[in-house]
């Protein structure tokens, strides 16, 4: 494995979360930007909530204040180049994270998900993407999302002003922790923010990392992957 690739699946492997600046390619990062932008402005992103129009939606949307898109479902005459792109490199991440990662073992399809949330105080609150498999069942392999990988396409992001951070919960104290910065709140659980800034990109275990996104004050698009 190249620096870049050890340095992500050792973190992984330690933290259950890794990150990086500069994943894909610069050009690459600004064709997904204007699709994404396309696409929002086209109406093809649907609010995240359920159940539109009742109660519980409106709570929904107090809850997950993003819109967004499963590119994979779409036809494939409807993906746009870059978004296919996208997932070969997506393809070769997962590859190197088996090889980094012995028992991982990630094979099955992989689904990607563009969200934006609109600024506005728009958040998400906090929750895991995917739940440990009950004791009874412990075939990991059966677990559909086992690591969450999120590429941001946000230039110019104003980290003071914009809000709208990753914030990432972990379960142990970890003092030293590559060069994130951990901080606690008052019930003494350990977390780190992360801006969504271009072409960063994230990586968790699904059922291990409880997160959020915080009030975002501004555009925000994010194109999540998960395997
Ligand atoms: C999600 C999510 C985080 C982010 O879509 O499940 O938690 O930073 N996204 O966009
Ligand atoms: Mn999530």
């Amino acid at each position: 494995l190249d620096f870049l690739h050890k340095k992500l699946c050792d973190s992984l492997s330690r933290y259950s979360f890794a990150r990086t600046s500069e994943y894909v390619r610069d050009s690459l990062a600004n064709e997904l930007l204007d699709e994404a932008k396309r696409l929002q402005r086209d109406g093809k992103l649907k609010d995240a909530g359920m159940n539109k129009g009742n109660y519980l939606y409106r709570i929904q949307k107090k809850h997950r204040g993003d819109k967004m898109l499963w590119v994979t479902s779409l036809s494939d005459s409807e993906v746009a180049n870059c978004f296919k792109l996208y997932l070969k490199e997506m393809r070769k991440l997962r590859e190197k994270l088996n090889f980094g990662i012995p028992g991982l073992c990630l094979d099955g399809k992989i689904s990607i998900q563009l969200a934006f949330y609109p600024g506005g105080g728009a958040r998400y609150l906090r929750h895991f993407d995917a739940f440990k498999p009950q004791k009874e069942k412990t075939d990991l392999n059966s677990q559909t999302r086992k690591i969450t990988a999120i590429l941001y396409l946000n230039p110019g992001w104003n980290e003071d002003e914009n809000g709208g951070e990753l914030r990432s919960y972990f379960c142990q104290p970890t003092k030293k922790f590559y060069d994130y910065v951990v901080r606690s709140n008052d019930k003494n659980e350990h977390y780190i923010d992360t801006s969504p800034l271009f072409n960063n990109l994230v990586l968790f275990f699904s059922d291990t990392i409880e997160h959020e996104v915080l009030p975002c004050n501004t555009n925000r698009y994010a194109l999540t992957c998960w395997f």
